[in-house]
């Protein structure tokens, strides 16, 4: 046995019981370098391997092999319960308290004119309506020829329309084209529907009307429905959005696609009915058009006429959330204004 290997055992044994002595990872790596770095006790005795008689080389060279595996392995193993043992240090001088509250997550808003659609929506569900999904963009023939105006009649004009390029498609200018759908759809059926939805109109923005907008339709057709089943039904509904007691007017009006015709206000909660800017000084605020559905209209959907009656309505959804929230002006509602989604989002 040569002195080197016994030199070799011997840096093993005193690197070991270093090791064993240390209690910091800072330590560790001191150790490190001491005996198993570039220029540690290990490459030192290693140094003079070449003035050794070339056969005792290999076993040198075997033994030093082993001392660094070995010690490696002392190494990593005392560093492991090291780093276990300042986490533990660590952990209980902190002292998290896992029942600390968590920090709040800014939840959003409904926005005010989907928070109207949903009460208009739950509160006619309630009376048995169902919710009809009928679409945006819409054919001249359904937007209007179907609703009793054919090309050329003067009532298009009170919708100033958003045409595509595509010839007879358009944007809806309102809901109503969904009565002939849901009509087509339910015939020979009763119906009880509302269509809420999004409605277009190529006009000037101020503060009581906006180029896109929401409105809600209701469509009954069933035998004997009469103009007192539409009065009811919109007291009952005015009552429940508005809140008990608010005053309404019938005010006799046109629409070709109901006969008799009528538009429904409600007393302006903003001003209490003495008048201002979103009333127009008149104390009252329309909420909606209606009337008895037109026997063309309801031929149009399928319906006999002589069978069978219909009471219709359309109605702003912004209108009535700005009479509900007391906001005077509708460009609020899509002006993206945080401030204004803030305080009047549900
Ligand atoms: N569609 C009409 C509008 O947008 C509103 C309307 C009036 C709807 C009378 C109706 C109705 O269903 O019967 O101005």
């Amino acid at each position: 046995m040569s002195a080197l290997v016994d030199k070799l055992k011997a840096l093993q044994a005193e690197a070991e019981a270093k090791l064993s002595g240390l209690s910091t990872t800072a330590e560790t790596e001191a150790w490190f370098r001491d005996f198993l770095g570039r220029k540690g006790a290990l490459t030192n005795a290693l140094q003079g391997i070449g003035q050794m008689p070339t056969e005792e080389r290999p076993l040198v060279g075997k033994v030093a092999n082993e001392v660094k595996v070995a010690l490696t392995a002392a190494l990593e193993a005392r560093q492991a319960t090291i780093a276990d043992a300042e986490m533990e240090a660590a952990l209980s001088a902190e002292g998290i308290d896992v029942t600390l509250p968590g920090r709040p997550q800014n939840v959003g808003k409904i926005h005010p004119s989907n928070a109207a659609l949903r009460d208009i929506n739950a509160i006619f569900t309630q009376m048995g309506f169902q919710v009809y999904d009928a679409p945006e963009v819409e054919t001249d023939e359904m937007n209007f020829e179907l609703l009793n105006m054919p090309d050329g009649h003067p009532a298009r004009d009170m919708w100033d329309t958003f045409y595509t390029t595509t010839p007879g498609v358009l944007l809806r200018t309102h809901t109503s084209p969904g009565q002939i759908h849901a009509m087509r759809e339910y015939c020979p059926e009763p119906i009880r529907v509302v269509l809420p939805g999004k409605c277009f109109r190529y006009e000037d923005v101020t503060a009581r009307s906006e180029m896109m907008f929401h409105q809600v339709e209701g469509l009954v057709v069933g035998p004997n429905i009469t103009f007192s089943d539409l009065k009811g039904t919109v007291v009952a509904f005015a009552n429940q959005m508005f809140g008990e007691g608010r005053k309404l007017r019938f005010r006799k009006s046109y629409f070709p696609f109901t006969e008799p015709s009528v538009e429904v206000d409600v007393d302006c909660v903003l001003c209490g009915g003495k008048g201002c800017r979103v009333c127009k000084y008149t104390g009252w605020l329309e909420i909606m058009g209606a009337g008895m559905v037109n026997p063309m209209v309801l031929a149009n959907g399928g319906y006999d006429p002589a069978v069978f009656s219909g009471y219709a309505f359309g109605m702003g959804v912004e209108r009535s959330a700005m009479l509900k929230l007391g906001v005077d002006d509708i460009r609020y509602f899509f002006s993206n204004d945080v401030r204004f989604l803030e305080r009047v989002g549900a």
